[in-house]
């Protein structure tokens, strides 16, 4: 998609659609009334009929106004005026995204009141109109065969007003590179458990990474995650005929002093849950556990495409858990490749034992810090829903970072309180320490479990269980969380 910004008096704006801004009781925003001067009062007398009160999510398209070169208009309502945030805004926006998704406009002009600039500024509302408009297009990769709808035709936006075109124009140019990436997640994510298995991951990671000369590739087959000693990885892996892979993506784009981020995804192909087996119902949506993965793969072709001078090392654990004769049962003890030896007491506690082996690996590259996402407890869902992301981990400054980047990329995440307290939970009479404490405090006793393996470093943990995906029947899909919250923080570590 092409992004710029417009500058020309809208009216004479060659356009297949204008996109113009209502609030409630059908009032026009600054941008809607020169439009309305222009078309002869038309717009207005279309409001004053009380046709399209300006309610936060409807929209209206209207063609051939008088007096304006566009040849359609679409209002998007933009809610109570005293009340217009950055929320209300980007919905107006999405809203207004979609509803152009469903028609053949090609170009488009973006011209909405906008919230003040506290609340958004230049540089982020370019960034939200080149994420929200690249992201609009977006469609699920499925495999139905019968007649596809038109591939959506949107293949231009331009966006204003601005007092700092430049710095719109960079919001543009990476917002629509966090929606690219955000697409990629959610392809990855979406795709069926038999096609999308860990060998399907690293030769995806392996083909994503190739044309980016600074991006180097590796994948750790089984052999070589025997060496490693990965013996919590191998235990969740040995009931699944689909062998594990360990990807390393090396991005170099800083000093060769400058010490690297990391990122560890949890690749979990499929979620079964092993011989604790899980509920049938809604199992499908286990396909869903590598999301953590995916955004790292995201996140590295994110860095390497904006060439940002950082240097970031993305880690996958991808394998599939399932039941079998071979596979682990309660009770049996791994020990990791840290050489502590783990009690496995649930295997549908799998997440965390491939992610302990991972985070030790993260070791070798001395990081700066160390990232870990990971689809990991049904217990961040009930505790936080569908908005926040779990956000744990050892070292204040870097959560009170990622909790800042997440506000204001609009994908947001909250603190939950790893005190020493948890630990107690995972305590075994037979090894190290067992893989679950109870339910109680769920979220936060997985993260207990990754604080043993992350000591000396400066980590931190996103549980992104409830946030990666939509469930349900109509709604189902990756929503390409936490890859939004994850560009903000690269790009502000890239800024210093
Ligand atoms: N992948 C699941 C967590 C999950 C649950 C993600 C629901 C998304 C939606 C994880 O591997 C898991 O099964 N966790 C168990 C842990 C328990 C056995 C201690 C859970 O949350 O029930
Ligand atoms: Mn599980
Ligand atoms: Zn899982």
């Amino acid at each position: 998609m092409d992004f710029s910004v417009w500058t020309r008096e809208l009216p004479e704006l060659a356009a297949d659609c204008l996109v113009l801004g209502v609030f409630e009781e059908s009032e026009l925003g600054a941008e809607g009334k020169a439009i309305d001067t222009a078309s002869g009062g038309r717009l207005q007398k279309l409001l004053s009929r009380g046709d399209f009160p300006g309610r936060s999510g409807d929209t209206l398209l209207i063609t051939d106004l008088p007096g304006v070169k566009a040849t359609r208009v679409l209002l998007t309502g933009l809610g109570p005026r005293a009340g217009l945030t950055r929320r209300t805004w980007r919905k107006a926006l999405a809203s207004a995204a979609a509803a152009l998704g469903r028609t053949r406009v090609a170009s488009c002009a973006i011209a909405l009141d906008r919230p003040p600039a506290k609340e958004l500024d230049d540089y982020y509302f370019g960034r939200a109109v080149g994420e929200i408009t690249a992201a609009s297009v977006y469609r699920i990769n499925d495999l139905k065969t019968g007649r596809k709808p038109p591939t959506p035709a949107l293949k231009k936006v331009i966006a204003g007003p601005a007092r700092k075109a430049q710095a719109v124009q960079r919001g543009l140019t990476e917002g629509a590179a966090i929606a690219a990436a955000m697409a990629v997640q959610r392809d990855l994510a979406n795709l069926p458990p038999n096609v999308c298995t860990p060998s399907y991951i690293a030769e995806q990671a392996r083909a994503l990474g190739g044309g980016q000369p600074k991006l180097r590739v590796r994948v750790l087959d089984q052999a070589a995650i025997r060496r490693e000693r990965m013996g919590c990885l191998l235990a969740v892996s040995q009931g699944s005929h689909e062998p594990p892979r360990f990807i390393v993506m090396e991005y170099s784009g800083g000093s060769k002093q400058q010490a690297p981020v990391v990122l560890v995804g949890k690749g979990v192909t499929f979620d079964s849950g092993g011989i604790s087996l899980k509920d049938p119902g809604a199992m499908d949506e286990m396909k869903y556990d590598m999301s953590g993965a995916a955004a790292v793969i995201a996140a590295l072709l994110l860095v390497a495409s904006l060439r940002l001078p950082l240097n970031v090392v993305g880690l996958v654990a991808a394998v599939e858990n399932m039941p079998d004769g071979k596979a682990v049962k309660p009770g049996d003890i791994a020990t990791s490749a840290a050489g502590l030896t783990v009690e496995i007491l649930n295997t549908d506690a799998e997440g965390r034992l491939i992610l302990c082996d991972a985070l030790h690996y993260a070791r070798r590259f001395n990081p700066a810090v160390v990232i870990d996402m990971a689809t990991l407890t049904g217990a961040c869902v009930i505790a936080l829903g569908h908005h926040h992301a779990g956000l744990m981990g050892n070292d204040e400054a870097l959560q009170q970072e990622l909790f800042e980047a997440g506000q204001r990329a609009d994908d947001r995440c909250w603190r939950l309180p790893l005190t020493d307290d948890y630990a107690e939970q995972i305590k075994s009479n037979f090894a190290d320490m067992a893989n679950v404490g109870g339910r109680d405090g769920g979220a936060i006793t997985a993260a207990a479990f990754l604080g043993k393996f992350t000591q000396g470093l400066k980590w931190a943990h996103l549980d992104i269980a409830g946030t990666a995906y939509t469930g349900g029947t109509t709604q189902k899909g990756s929503t390409g969380r936490p890859t939004p919250l994850l560009a903000e923080f690269l790009l502000r570590r890239a800024a210093r």
